[in-house]
């Protein structure tokens, strides 16, 4: 039976993907022949068992099928299967065969639902009092299937907490539902606390393997032996010995200060990833400051603490590092930092379910000091002191208030910039003289861009609201106000703030579909992410039609089952179909007065949602960033007339800068310049010297690479390697497992280099295989894994197990063709990306025009006020709609039309020929032939 479960969930998935056209099915069919031996030896089940997970390998005759002979020699590899596929890469990887092609990226397809599906099954531990009853059930109800909580109830100190319904049931209605609420509270009604400003981060691994140092239990102790500490391995040393830039001239690039008057011969090497632009890495620090942080306006603890430069391991012992050391590294043992806010520290009860024990929750949890939602909080506020940074235009309240700013003359210069933070607003001092936004912390010239375009679309949507309200007064704005349902709000009655409330509706879910088909499509660039993607927002059958809403009415049924499997496992497959955006809100009848309705596309699968800390640590990107910027004037973009260094954009500079050049000569500039690769030695030199006013250190800087794996370790994440097996990726067995075989010789040299480094950096020892370090995972022949990771007992073994994540996630150079984050970040994403739609009800069921508008659905669906298609097809796909922020850039900066023509996806390189299929060549498109980022090499 179980068998038969996963070969449905397989063959659902394999025909889904082939609901675009019958050449397709026809394709699949004979795919399907072709691999019968895969079907007659089954298809796995999904796991029942943790320590059983899939791991992302499949049998020899299941990798021939679907990649030939190569995938099977690769099967032996720590890394996932499904790159070695057929038309998983670029134009070279497919076959001649088209049904071969088929099947490769159907075949990844299958594997990453299977992926998503014991995610959802494994990883979801929720800190905040519901685990126990996620492990034990309630009544008839599975725990996986619970889907209210008492812990996620208002507290009466809450100034809502009557509204809801006080001591009694508690049920979200009238104002608190019509939109975003400020705090995040009532996207969920029956759940109203979920997500909101100041609710615990989650955690995605056992409660026991966090917080490694302290060697909680017998196996995590034994994991690590003693070895590790806040500051063991010494973060500053690991910094400069594994994440420093090396530089060709040092001179030319002093440590990201460039050169004075901003001279274009500065340069600051950095590793380049060619298909990802500038745009794409402040969009992604963009998005984190909407979704999590750990601080409060910009600062941790009171209490400061000095943050290494004082040991290394020498011959396998830490050793005080000399101060020549100290000058050869380059490091400052004067640093120190606030410490990390911790929300409880206090032990964590136990409970035991069936024989077997568990904790309640992490050894010490953290407040998520933003709004976990989707909500554009980042503009728009998460609390009171946030929102009153947000200005409202005076003459008309539905607008943001844009100024304009003298000699700004162009089309989108009219549209205005955001207004300068005033005396009065609450702010941390070091935030003076930037513009006035609700999350102004580490603001850069990439923040400035973002937070300007997006007020810029805020208003454009308000005036083509006006504008049709203006022509058509009378007519239903689609509006409802759920005191009053049945009501009808004509355009004319649509309040200032009932239109203020749409446009944010409107403007978070445009960044969510940006995010999710625009920007992760290019981060993660080939054929089966593509699909993927899309079948998140728009589902695996396509445009709405009957099929799909069939399929929405079955996971509708599925999602109120008492049974996990159903109102998970199934659900998640099958939602594959229709696509997660828009779940409930086509439902025949849907009512506003029926709160399951309303509430009824969500699904937390029973644990409720709030990122958990692992999360945070695979969105430590900073290697994104380049030290300088190649500064470009759109009436002349092939010509670079500046370098100048992105630290001279930090904080109030970036406004400056902002105002003196204009956002069309910014955008033109981050958008054909290539970003950082996420690769060791390659974080900025900037990020390692940073300067920062607020701290009550001797040298008032930090180095941020460092301070990225101490907060790691303050937070308990796992290190590398029992962070892969919970997640349910293979482990490694040595530092060697991270050269990628199918490298060029030079790289393969410079991998094997950095395994050196990291060697020296964390160590051996000698090993004891009576010691078993994992409950997560049995090793190949279904043993326990013990401290030699099959090497024979007693033999010296890399001290792998402490490596810290984000070093671990950064040397992982055997990817997925045209991934720029590795295989085990992108785990992660599997389940939270996915997890940031299921659970909002204004993603799923409450996308509808009671909330958003009509022209605000219409405004979401079309990415702007009318359709529009590329000329051309893209990577093979026909009627290809113009993505959504190359709409909004066409729509908030006009002038850059001639330049916004030639792109595709605003975040590859606008110069960049995309060739036919996902090509990662660097090489100029037609017209850019004179581009100097092409002249050389490096
Ligand atoms: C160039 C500009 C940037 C600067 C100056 C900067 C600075 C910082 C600093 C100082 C912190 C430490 C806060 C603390 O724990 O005390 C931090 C944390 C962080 N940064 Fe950046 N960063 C930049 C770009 C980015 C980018 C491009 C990303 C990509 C996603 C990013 C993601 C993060 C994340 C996830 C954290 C942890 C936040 C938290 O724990 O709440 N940063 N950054």
């Amino acid at each position: 039976m179980r068998a038969a479960y996963g070969l449905c969930a397989a063959l659902l998935a394999l025909s889904l993907s082939s609901c675009d056209g019958p050449k397709r099915i026809k394709g699949i069919a004979t795919g399907l022949i072709g691999c019968a031996d895969e079907i007659s030896t089954g298809v796995r089940p999904v796991a029942r068992d943790r320590d059983r997970r899939f791991l992302g390998k499949v049998q020899s005759s299941t990798a021939r099928c679907r990649g030939g002979e190569t995938a099977v020699q690769r099967r032996d590899l720590s890394w996932v299967d499904w790159r070695n596929y057929y038309a998983t890469g670029d134009h070279t990887t497919r076959s001649f065969w088209e049904t071969r092609n088929v099947r490769g990226i159907n075949g990844a397809l299958v594997d990453l639902e299977y992926e998503r599906a014991e995610l959802i099954k494994f990883n979801l531990f929720d800190n905040s009092g519901t685990y126990r009853g996620y492990i034990e059930g309630r009544g008839e109800t599975e725990g996986p299937a619970i889907k209210t909580w008492p812990e996620m109830r208002l507290p009466p100190s809450d100034p809502h907490y009557q509204d809801v319904g006080g001591a009694g049931n508690q049920l979200c209605k009238g104002t608190l539902i019509r939109g975003r609420t400020l705090t995040g509270i009532c996207n969920d009604i029956r759940n109203p606390l979920m997500g909101s400003t100041g609710t615990l981060f989650a955690r995605n691994v056992q409660f026991e393997t966090t917080f490694p140092e302290a060697g909680f239990t017998a196996i995590t102790h034994d994991r690590h032996a003693g070895r590790l500490s806040l500051m063991t391995p010494d973060p500053q040393v690991v910094s400069r010995k594994l994440f420093t830039r090396p530089q060709s001239d040092s001179a030319a690039c002093a440590d990201g200060q460039g050169k004075p008057g901003y001279a274009k011969d500065a340069n600051c090497d950095y590793k380049k990833a060619p298909f990802f632009n500038v745009l794409a890495a402040f969009w992604i620090q963009f998005m984190t400051h909407d979704w999590f942080s750990h601080l409060e306006e910009g600062h941790n603890r009171a209490e400061y603490m000095k943050v290494g430069c004082t040991s290394q391991k020498m011959n396998g012992a830490e050793t005080p590092l000399t101060p020549g050391d100290v000058a050869r590294l380059g490091c400052r043992p004067g640093d120190e930092m606030d410490r990390a806010f911790v929300a409880d520290s206090s032990a964590p009860t136990r409970f035991s379910s069936n024989g077997v024990e568990y904790l309640s929750r992490a050894l010490k949890t953290f407040r998520n000091t933003n709004t976990a939602w989707w909500d554009a909080s980042q503009i728009y506020g998460y609390d009171a002191r946030s929102r009153v940074r947000v200005k409202r235009d005076p003459a008309d309240s539905a607008r943001l208030l844009m100024v304009s700013i003298p000699g700004d003359s162009t089309s989108g210069d009219r549209q205005g910039y955001l207004p300068m933070l005033l005396p009065t607003d609450p702010m941390n001092p070091d935030w003076a003289g930037q513009e006035a936004t609700a999350f102004p912390d580490n603001w850069t010239i990439g923040m400035s861009f973002y937070h300007n375009v997006f007020a810029r679309e805020h208003n454009q949507f308000v005036d083509h609201f006006r504008r049709h309200a203006a022509q058509r007064p009378d007519e239903d704005s689609g509006l409802r106000d759920p005191a009053d349902p049945k009501r009808v709000i004509r355009y004319r009655d649509v309040s200032a703030n009932d239109l203020f409330e749409a446009a944010r509706l409107v403007v978070a879910a445009e960044i969510a579909k940006i995010h999710t088909i625009e920007w992760t499509t290019q981060l993660l660039y080939d054929e089966p992410l593509f699909r993927g993607m899309n079948s998140n927002w728009n589902g695996l059958i396509g445009e709405d039609n009957g099929v799909s809403r069939a399929l929405e009415a079955v996971v509708r049924k599925l999602r109120e089952s008492e049974r996990a499997k159903s109102a998970n496992t199934w659900y998640s497959i099958l939602a594959s179909g229709p696509g997660i955006f828009g779940l409930g809100s086509t439902k025949k009848g849907w009512s506003l007065s029926n709160p399951d309705d309303v509430n009824g596309g969500a699904n937390h699968f029973g644990s409720p949602f709030n990122f958990p800390e692992e999360f945070v640590t695979v969105y430590r990107l900073h290697p994104l960033v380049p030290d300088l910027i190649e500064y470009r004037e759109y009436q002349n973009p092939n010509a670079i007339r500046y370098k100048i260094p992105v630290v001279e954009t930090f904080r109030g500079k970036a406004t400056s800068f902002m105002h003196e050049r204009g956002l069309a000569n910014w955008a033109l500039s981050m958008g054909r310049q290539r970003l950082g690769a996420l690769a060791l030695q390659n974080h900025p030199r900037f990020l390692q010297n940073l300067k920062m006013g607020r701290l009550k250190s001797p040298t008032q800087q930090i180095d941020v690479a460092a301070l990225d794996l101490i907060r790691d370790r303050e937070h308990g994440v796992p290190r590398f390697n029992e962070f892969r097996r919970q997640y349910g990726l293979r482990q490694l067995t040595s530092f060697d497992d991270f050269i990628n075989r199918d490298a060029s010789p030079e790289d393969r040299a410079e991998q094997a280099k950095l395994v050196a480094t990291m060697r020296e950096v964390y160590g051996q020892h000698r090993c004891d295989s009576t010691k078993v370090i994992t409950q997560a995972q049995l090793d190949a022949n279904n043993q326990p894994i013990n401290d030699c990771l099959g090497h024979p007992n007693g033999s010296v073994v890399d001290n792998i197990e402490d490596l810290d994540t984000v070093v671990g996630w950064l040397a992982e150079s055997t990817r997925p063709h045209g991934f720029a984050i590795s295989e085990t970040q992108f785990v992660v994403f599997i389940l939270n990306a996915s997890r940031r739609l299921y659970s909002d009800r204004f993603f799923t069921s409450s996308f509808r025009p009671e909330f958003y508008t009509q022209l605000g659905v219409d405004w979401v669906n079309n990415n702007g006020p009318d359709t529009l298609y590329e000329k051309q097809p893209v990577n093979g796909h026909k009627h290809q709609p113009v993505s959504p922020l190359k709409r909004v850039l066409l729509r908030t900066i006009p002038e850059l039309k001639p330049e916004l023509d030639q792109v595709v996806d605003a975040f590859d390189p606008w110069a960049r020929d995309r060739g036919e299929y996902y090509s990662l060549a660097w090489k100029p498109r037609k017209g850019a032939e004179s581009d100097e980022a092409f002249e050389v090499k490096r």
